[in-house]
């Protein structure tokens, strides 16, 4: 991600995601040493993943694929590019969380070996009150990453 690529970054962010990070959380991002990645297609933003790391622990702050390409594996190869990139860079393990409800990204993770090891109630806000998040780890400290 370069910092003219901002814009478009939230722009697929507010398409893709039902409450939205705001444009000066990416600027945060960009600002710090998190690792912020886009998916290019045809010379447009189209997808972004974030990741912070700490010693040899990293975690998925954000991923978004914009909805008209959504479903077309660009989701899992950003996913399984950014995972490699920490692995290379030290980290053991990947963290994340995820909406219970948001079955796609679920699915996502779960193909590239995340697995469920909590739960956090009333993590995400909702249309309707608070919604629990799963907390999902991916073990990177075996050299044998799923990779597309
Ligand atoms: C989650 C997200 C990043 C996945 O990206 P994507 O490009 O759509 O996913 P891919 O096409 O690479 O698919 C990867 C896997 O996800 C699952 N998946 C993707 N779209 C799906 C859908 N509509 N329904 C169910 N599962 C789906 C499938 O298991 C798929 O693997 P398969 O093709 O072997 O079946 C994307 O859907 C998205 O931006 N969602 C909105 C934002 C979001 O929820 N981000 C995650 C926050 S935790």
């Amino acid at each position: 991600m370069q910092a003219n690529d901002i814009e478009a970054v939230a722009a697929v962010e507010k398409a893709a995601a039902e409450f939205p990070w705001p444009q000066s959380q990416f600027e945060e991002s960009f600002n710090s040493d998190h690792h912020c990645t886009v998916l290019e297609v045809e010379g447009v933003v189209l997808g972004f993943s974030v990741f912070s790391h700490a010693v040899d622990e990293s975690t998925l702050l954000n991923i978004a694929i914009y909805p008209d390409i959504q479903g077309k594996g660009y989701g899992r190869l950003l996913l399984s590019s950014g995972l490699q990139t920490q692995q290379q860079q030290g980290a053991k393990q990947c963290f994340l969380e995820v909406r219970v409800s948001n079955v796609s990204a679920k699915k996502l993770y779960g193909s590239l070996r995340f697995d469920v090891v909590g739960m956090r109630k009333n993590y995400y806000p909702a249309k309707a009150g608070r919604e629990d998040a799963y907390t999902m780890c991916c073990d990177l400290s075996d050299n044998t990453l799923v990779v597309v």
